[in-house]
């Protein structure tokens, strides 16, 4: 048996790792065992490539470990829960950075190969291009270096264009005649700029599809790479991860009520802020003993977390408060909107690191028919989600977005600090309805006062 065909079977089984591990992170349950697998194949994968005698100098790639894993475990000590969507931004970026360089390296060397290959090759920087600078844009407006809203300029639509008319003539041009390197290198560039102006004009609440957009695209570049150096395995993972993220983009536009060419190029997010009709409408706070009365009589309780939550790290007050109401005969579910927080299953991830029981969390559509028969609800450092205007205001950017009917339960309490804006910068008429209570402060210290309500209730 040859190194290589035993380096082959190792792929196999480390693809099979990564279906099984991808499966597994379908769930919150299984997610921890996951990971654990798609790590283990990918610690497999890197084994057998090392192995497969292709390689003859391992200097360069042991201090690249070196740098890499040092870099990848310090951030990801570092990065706080509320970060991830950026690094994840970052991390698609340099997975797409990583391919363009083994793009060019294997065309520097071996040259373009024939046509399929010079095909992929190009493909490749393209794809590989713009997906690195378009995740280094999104990373700057997730992490608030660059401003979030929309960039827009006049002659934007011609400049992309112009871009798109380059690279395709340039890539005609390619193809026929391989052996141009100033042509690879201008179509290299060509592209970087082209990421820019692909994200730079999304904004606002569109930023979740394009992150999970670029995610689909490093798996593709990942894939068209794979063809280039012949290698089987990042052909199979590259066309997973592709796949996954255009699944997961259809899925999170649904939640949004978009479709993903109005996302891409329909500058949803130049958000106006609305400044509301001219009157003067005023929101009714409420104090937090006030509430605990209101709570203690509650038979039904809907929690409905937002960013907000994260921010306050208000999970296990939460648990808390959920355990004495139950204790108290009330019936408690959590009601979780697909893109509440700041990345898809934000709060699943944050409840179940609190222990809060899987049965008790709601998806949208499972807790909407039952808002009306609810005593309260408590919203968490939620406001896009729950913004009514979404149902009936044409004019708001948010329209069609399906919310989770907060409003329909017979009291809501809303936790926050100010009447600031969410995400989408738009403020919102819930706060101002008559069934409304607003419990100013940090959700966490919020939750914790209502907690010790309970407790000197209770003992
Ligand atoms: P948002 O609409 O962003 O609202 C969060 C609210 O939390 C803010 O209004 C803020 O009000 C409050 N808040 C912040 N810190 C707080 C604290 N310490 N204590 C209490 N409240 C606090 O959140 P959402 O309802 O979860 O909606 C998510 C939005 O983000 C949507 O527009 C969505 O499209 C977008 N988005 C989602 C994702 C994914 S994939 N989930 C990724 C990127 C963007 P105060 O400042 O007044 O406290």
């Amino acid at each position: 048996m040859n190194i290589e065909f035993l380096a082959n079977f190792v792929y196999i089984i480390s693809s099979i790792l990564f279906a099984f591990g991808l499966k597994f992170l379908g769930s919150p349950v299984s997610a921890r065992k996951g990971n654990i697998l798609s790590a283990s194949g990918m610690l497999l994968a890197v084994l057998a490539t090392l192995a497969s005698g292709h390689i003859i100098n391992f200097q360069w790639i042991l201090i690249g470990i070196i740098i890499g894993a040092g870099l990848g475990a310090l951030v990801a000590f570092k990065a706080a829960m509320t970060q991830m969507p950026e690094m994840i931004a970052l991390l698609h970026g340099c997975g797409a950075l990583a391919s363009v360089f083994v793009d060019w390296t294997a065309y520097a060397v071996h040259g373009a190969g024939d046509l399929t290959n010079t095909i992929t090759l190009y493909l490749s920087i393209v794809i590989g291009g713009l997906t690195f600078t378009g995740s280094g844009i999104a990373w700057g407006k997730l992490s608030e270096r660059l401003p979030g809203k929309p960039v827009l300029f006049a002659g934007q639509r011609l400049v992309n264009t112009g871009l798109i008319a380059s690279i395709l003539i340039l890539g005609a041009l390619f193809i026929l005649n391989p052996s141009q390197y100033n042509v690879f290198l201008v179509i290299l560039v060509l592209s970087l700029f082209f990421g820019i102006f692909l994200v730079i004009p999304i904004g606002g609440a569109d930023m979740p599809v394009v992150i999970s957009v670029l995610n689909s695209y490093s798996g593709v570049v990942a894939c068209t790479t794979g063809f280039v150096i012949h290698n089987t395995l990042l052909i199979v993972v590259g066309s997973i991860v592709g796949a996954n993220g255009i699944i997961l983009s259809i899925i999170m536009c649904k939640a949004m009520n978009r479709s993903i060419t109005n996302v891409l190029f329909g500058s949803f997010g130049a958000v106006v802020k609305k400044q509301g009709s001219g009157e003067k409408k005023e929101a009714k706070a409420i104090s937090v003993e006030d509430a605990f009365l209101i709570l203690e009589n509650a038979k039904s309780v809907v929690i409905i977390p937002g960013y907000g939550l994260a921010v306050a790290q208000a999970q296990h007050a939460v648990r808390e408060l959920g355990e004495f109401l139950e204790k108290n005969g009330c019936d408690v579910k959590y009601a979780i909107h697909p893109v509440a927080g700041r990345m898809p299953g934000h709060m699943n991830v944050l409840l179940a690191e609190a222990n809060i029981s899987y049965d008790q969390l709601m998806e949208m559509d499972a807790i909407n028919p039952l808002m009306e028969n609810t005593d309260v609800t408590i919203i968490i450092g939620a406001n896009d989600v729950v913004n009514p205007a979404a149902r009936h205001d044409k004019s708001s950017p948010i329209y069609g977005m399906p919310i989770i009917n907060a409003d329909k339960a017979k009291t809501v309490f809303v936790l926050k600090r100010s009447m600031a804006t969410g995400f989408a910068g738009i403020e919102n008429e819930l706060f101002y309805y008559e069934n409304t209570r607003m419990i100013f402060g940090d959700a966490k210290q919020t939750v914790q006062a209502l907690v010790a309500e309970f407790k000197s209730s209770h003992l």
